[in-house]
This record gives C-alpha cells, structure tokens and sequence, in this order.
C-alpha cells in the first residue's frame, strides 16, 4: 500500500513539467484507441493532461471533449490543441450532465483514481451501451536493456487495474507492442516526467539520473545515437449496462 501523502502528490505532480510530459511521453497506438472506442462518436478523454491521447482521438474525426484537473497540464493542452473543448474537472467530480458521451477513455491515469466515487461518475456520464477504457503505455521489460533500467529507477509498477462497477460488464484486455524513437537524452527527459521524478528531492533526483545515464551510455543498444524504446500498450474496457 502506497503511503497516501505521496500517492497525493504523485497524483498532482505532472503540471510542473508539462512542456517535456507534451514533448517526450509516447503517444498510444492507433489500434489500442481503435479498440476502445469502436464506432462510437462522442468522445471523453478523462485526464487528458497535455492531450498525447486526445491528439490520437482527433485525428480519428471523434467528437472529442478533454476533462484535465491541473491547470498546467490543461494550459498545454490548449495551446497545442486549441480547437478542443477542455474543462477543468477531475474523475470523481466530472462537468457534465449524466449521459452525455458514448465513451470515456483515459490514458495512463485509471491507477490515480480506480475509486467508487469515480466509477460512479464514470458510467454516470456514459450513455447505456458506451464504454469506458483505460490505456498505459509501459515500458517493455522483457527487453533485457530495458529490464536493467527500470531496476536503477526502482519505482513499482502500478499493476493491473480492472473498472468494476454495478453499471459495468466485464472487463476485456489487449495489449499491443510498439516504440518511441529515443536518444540517450531524450530517453532521460521521458524519464523526468514520470511522477517519482517530479516529487522526489533535487539531490536524489541529480543521483539517480546520473546513474540512468551512464547505464545508457554503457548499452551496446542505447549508445549508438538513435534507437527504439520498447514499449507495451496495456488496455482494459468495459461496457456501460
Ligand atoms: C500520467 S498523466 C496522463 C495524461 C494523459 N492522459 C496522457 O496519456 O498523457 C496523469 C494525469 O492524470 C491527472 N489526474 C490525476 N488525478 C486525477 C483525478 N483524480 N481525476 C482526473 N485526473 C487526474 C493528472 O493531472 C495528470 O494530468
């Protein structure tokens, strides 16, 4: 269990490196957004942050709506998605009236809120018959680079969450392989957005990336210039009863 203050924190870590979360998080893969949203048209994206997924949604042609608590993470969105209509609000307080959408997706976000109270909101602004899906891209451990870098940066994965609410079918999964194109750099600046990152303090944080960097610099793999960051889209949805 996850001291609650951190958890807290963690949650409402990102606005403070919004510009790098916009410019070095990977994007979702088509197929994954394909397959939550299906032939469905109005489209909420639940904690859109700076909107690497409600990018993916527009170019879809989706009738898109973007809902972001933190108003950093809101602003840049704005800025790079202009014609989007954003609200402020979060996933147990959601500023729409019940039934407006046919789906609610959200991205590398469930694991902040997997709570009743958000469920509730969730199939309460789901029209009968829409669906609610959650995607996280990770990074690919079974790579064994990979596998030795996420030991250095020793955060605890998430785990699985699975949306289990009265108003919900049972929840399918899939997953799907992929990559960011990365240097050594650019790989630490992905890194740097990451919600441990944000919130521990400045000494560690010169430490450990440090450590990362002369792991990078030491791999056959990652020492080259250019290389893939292997990456495993996780997605798990539901339809609302
Ligand atoms: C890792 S970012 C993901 C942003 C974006 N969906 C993406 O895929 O890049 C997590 C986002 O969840 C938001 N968040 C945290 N707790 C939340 C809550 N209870 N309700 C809604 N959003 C929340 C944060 O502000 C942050 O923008």
């Amino acid at each position: 269990m996850q001291d609650p203050d951190s958890f807290t924190k963690r949650a409402a870590s990102f606005g403070t490196n919004a510009v790098a979360y916009a410019r070095h998080r990977p994007r979702y893969p088509d197929e994954a957004v394909e397959w939550v949203v299906g032939d469905h048209t109005r489209v909420l994206d639940l904690a859109a942050g700076t909107g690497k997924l409600t990018e993916t949604l527009l170019e879809f042609g989706l009738e898109v709506t973007a809902v972001e608590p933190d108003d950093l993470m809101r602003a840049e969105l704005i800025r790079l998605l202009p014609d989007v209509h954003a609200r402020k609000g979060t996933a147990e307080e959601i500023p729409f009236p019940d039934a407006s959408f046919d789906v609610v997706v959200t991205g590398q976000a469930f694991h902040w809120f997997d709570t009743p109270e958000a469920l509730t909101e969730i199939t309460r602004v789901l029209r009968p018959g829409g669906v609610f899906g959650a995607l996280w891209n990770y990074d690919d451990v079974s790579v064994p680079w990979v596998a030795g870098l996420a030991e250095l940066v020793g955060d605890a994965p998430h785990g699985e969450h699975t949306p289990r609410h009265e108003r919900l079918g049972e929840a399918s999964r899939e997953t799907w392989r992929h990559s960011q194109r990365r240097t050594v750099e650019s790989m630490l600046a992905s890194l740097g957005t990451h919600s441990r990152m944000l919130v521990i303090e400045e000494a560690e944080r010169v430490a450990l990336f440090d450590k990362l960097r002369t792991y990078l610099w030491s791999r056959a793999e990652t020492s080259q210039g250019e290389f893939e960051r292997p990456i495993v889209t996780s997605g798990v949805k539901a339809v609302r009863v």
